[in-house]
């Protein structure tokens, strides 16, 4: 082993997790970051950033049946075990955490958290019940993992927003850290679902980033009414038939609130489907 890794070890109960995590000096800065797996570059830069923060840093992969809308979406999520552990091993993450339903739901009927009315509009109006589950499975991560500081993506904005929400009600002690997204070479946010794009389905996905880099590019020439930045994108990048516009709309940094006039550091966010693939980027108004 060279000088400085760290040895990873895999824990697939909650009662092996706990028995280590109790073993931690209470002076240990744990850094988390929760996944459901299939990893690639966006959540290994969430790592290096808990690695770079923390003393010890605990990776969960679990797929979370509550936060999905139909069981063949739970079904066909991708499950690449062995590399993530790989991946996670190269990172020197120290645990990574890999229960299974019955060490977070032992209980028979899963008494949900109710998300904050952040998480109403967009993707929870899109997809109902996704942020009561993500919500759900969070709180009670961190109840077992005890974090100091959890780390989460910004490609995925409004999960943030209602993490936060959840944490300073539920965990008042975790620090909520955003990290920024990660991106193909043209721009197109990574993601486990790009896999399922065909090649001319994935160019189409590439117009996603170019409409809201546009956007900003707009709001820095002058233009300042949310309203005619999203009419101006959706009809020069996002008119490709292979393009489904789910919403696309300015809201106040950090939270959901619509917002007409823009202001730095507000965020566009946007969702589209294409190949029947869903998906979300945002990108926020910082001067040029
Ligand atoms: P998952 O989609 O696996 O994402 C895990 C973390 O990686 C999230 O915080 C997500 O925002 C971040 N991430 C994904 N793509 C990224 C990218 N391109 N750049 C930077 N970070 C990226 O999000 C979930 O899992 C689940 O909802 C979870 C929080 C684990 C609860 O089940």
């Amino acid at each position: 082993m060279d000088r400085g890794q760290t040895m990873t070890t895999l824990f697939t109960s909650r009662s092996s997790f706990q028995t280590w995590r109790d073993s931690l000096s209470e002076h240990r800065t744990v850094g988390f970051v929760p996944t459901m797996g299939a990893l690639h570059a966006g959540h290994i830069s969430l790592i290096e950033q808990a690695k770079a923060k923390c003393d010890v840093v605990v990776v969960s992969i679990y797929v979370n049946a509550l936060q999905f809308n139909s069981d063949t979406d739970f079904t066909r999520y991708p499950r690449t075990e062995e590399t993530d552990f790989q991946l996670c091993a190269h990172a020197n993450v120290d645990a990574v955490f890999a229960p299974v339903k019955s060490d977070l739901f032992p209980e028979e009927v899963v008494k949900l958290v109710t998300p904050s009315s952040n998480a109403l509009g967009y993707e929870g109006a899109d997809r109902p019940g996704h942020f009561a589950g993500v919500a759900t499975v969070v709180d009670r991560l961190f109840s077992v993992v005890k974090p100091r500081v959890a780390f989460f993506g910004l490609k995925d904005y409004q999960q943030v927003a209602v993490i936060n929400d959840m944490a300073s009600q539920l965990h008042p002690n975790i620090v909520i850290a955003p990290c920024k997204t990660m991106r193909e070479a043209d721009g197109l946010a990574m993601s486990s679902r790009n896999r399922f794009l065909t090649p001319s389905g994935r160019e189409s996905a590439a117009s996603l980033n170019i409409a809201l880099k546009k956007a900003v590019s707009l709001w820095n020439d002058g233009k300042s009414q949310s309203q005619e930045l999203i009419e101006t994108v959706s009809k020069d990048v996002l008119r490709d038939s292979a393009i489904e516009v789910q919403y696309i709309s300015v809201v106040r940094n950090g939270t959901m609130e619509q917002v007409q006039t823009v202001s730095e550091n507000d965020v566009i966010v946007a969702a589209i489907i294409v190949d029947g693939v869903r998906l979300i980027d945002n990108m926020s108004f910082t001067n040029a």
